[in-house]
């Protein structure tokens, strides 16, 4: 019981931020929820201090490992160009696969439909525009 108050306890702030939105769609609202998997490497807002991983403001219109004060691992940055849908959905899908040598610690996400949803989450939640973004 206690072990199980305590995991909750830690999953709290996620919870929360995972509340929906009245503007998101239920997609998106998805990829929120999906988000809880990359939250404890990465942070959304602008200005927010990177973690394990980079922040992740702004992400799908800048360059590849362009996070000023992150360092990147050679592997990414060789990748080079820019974000796209297509490259994030192949980075996502298997990190190491589509990046060997990538120091991102995370299995991947096989289902498209996960990343598509997680992609549309990412996509409003990383711009000052757009509706699902998470307030800093
Ligand atoms: C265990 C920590 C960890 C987890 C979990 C994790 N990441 Fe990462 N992520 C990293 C690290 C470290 C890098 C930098 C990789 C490199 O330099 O090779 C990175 C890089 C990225 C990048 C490239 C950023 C840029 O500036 O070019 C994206 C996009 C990204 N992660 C998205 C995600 C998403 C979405 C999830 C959840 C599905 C996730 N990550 C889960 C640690 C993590």
């Amino acid at each position: 019981m206690r072990r199980l108050a305590i995991a909750l306890a830690a999953l709290w702030p996620g919870l929360a931020h995972a509340q929906a939105m009245p503007e998101e769609d239920a997609e998106v609202r998805r990829g929120r929820l999906l988000f809880l998997q990359c939250r404890a490497c990465h942070t959304l807002a602008a200005g927010e201090a990177h973690r394990v991983g980079p922040n992740l403001w702004g992400v799908l219109d800048r360059p590849v490992g362009s996070a000023a004060g992150f360092a990147y691992s050679p592997a990414l940055s060789r990748w080079g160009g820019r974000w796209t849908p297509e490259r994030l959905d192949a980075f996502l899908a298997d990190p190491a696969g589509a990046v060997p040598g990538t120091t991102m610690a995370f299995g991947g996400l096989a289902r498209p439909e996960d990343r598509r949803a997680l992609a549309r989450f990412l996509a409003q939640a990383t711009r000052a525009a757009g509706p699902g973004r998470i307030p800093p």
